[in-house]
């Protein structure tokens, strides 16, 4: 039986192994998938000990998305825009190839699942960390009127608008920058709400048939879900259908098969009281 597995730290919370369980059954492949908790100074080592012991796949998480990206001996395209790896998949002759898939799941879930419009609408993006360069360059691909990164850190979210405006109208700034602004799609893509914050936004930022997503997600409301609805919002996601988009990008890499993603997302949401 073919063995995968997601590396993290701390890795107990993630749902990845419940998601590749239900892909497995539901397209009957023989695999095993578990999560495997990675010491902070010890990623390159535990992946060199899974190949060892036959491991044919991974997914990667918090911290090591970067690390992942150094250690593939291969990078697909959208792995190298996003500087960051989230899957490896162990090749024939041992070696690694790198893939980035949290942006075409983020992409996905807006475009397939939820039926957001993107092509010719003005869209922000809130943060400037590794999940917002990773899902800029599929953004991009269907062409928004405009995006705009707003971070806290005003200059971080300004080079990563640089490193990405061979790919169409993109801007950074501040979080100031967002006075004046409208957004149809608005994304959070900060980790404020790991403390239950979202970062000051305009109370006029969303234009009036505007929606918010936020690629968090968890058993409540996240903090700028809660936002969105106090802000009239037309529609709100979480970021549960990004994952098991992402994940069955993964999965499609390594088994060369495509889950269906609807029913194992409405197996994963939570039932709402
Ligand atoms: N659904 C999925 O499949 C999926 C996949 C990947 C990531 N995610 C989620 O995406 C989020 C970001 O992940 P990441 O890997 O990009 O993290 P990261 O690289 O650590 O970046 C964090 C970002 O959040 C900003 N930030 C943090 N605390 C803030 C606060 N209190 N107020 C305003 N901004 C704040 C940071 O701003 P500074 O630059 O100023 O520090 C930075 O831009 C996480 O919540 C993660 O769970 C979801």
């Amino acid at each position: 039986m073919d063995k995968y597995a997601v590396i993290g730290h701390p890795i107990g919370h993630s749902k990845s192994p419940r998601i590749h369980a239900l892909f497995a059954e539901q397209t009957g492949q023989d695999m095993a998938y578990e999560a495997v908790l990675a010491p902070l100074d010890g990623f390159a080592d535990t992946v060199c000990r899974l190949v060892g012991e036959g491991y044919r796949g991974f997914n990667v998480t918090v911290p090591f998305k970067g690390e992942a990206f150094e250690l593939a001996d291969a990078l697909t395209d959208r792995a190298r825009r996003a500087g960051a790896v989230n899957t490896l998949k162990v090749q024939a002759d041992g070696a690694l190839l790198g893939e980035n898939t949290d942006g075409v799941g983020l992409v996905t879930d807006l475009v397939n699942n939820l039926g957001v419009a993107i092509a010719g609408r003005d869209l922000v993006v809130l943060g400037a960390g590794g999940a917002v360069r990773g899902v800029l360059a599929p953004l991009l691909a269907l062409g928004p009127a405009s995006l705009h990164i707003a971070n806290r850190t005003g200059a971080r979210a300004e080079q990563l608008a640089q490193d990405f405006a061979d790919l169409g109208p993109v801007t950074g700034g501040d979080l100031d920058s967002l006075k004046g602004r409208q957004a149809h799609v608005l994304i959070n893509g900060t980790s404020a709400g790991l403390d239950d914050e979202v970062p000051a936004l305009p109370d006029d930022l969303l234009h009036v048939d505007g929606g918010c997503y936020d690629m968090m997600y968890g058993d409540r409301p996240t903090a700028f879900l809660r936002w969105a609805a106090a802000h009239d919002a037309a529609w709100t996601a979480d970021g549960l259908g990004m994952l098991v988009e992402q994940a069955a990008e993964s999965f499609a890499l390594w088994r060369g098969v495509r889950p269906q993603t609807g029913p194992v997302i409405r197996t994963l949401r939570p039932v709402q009281p």
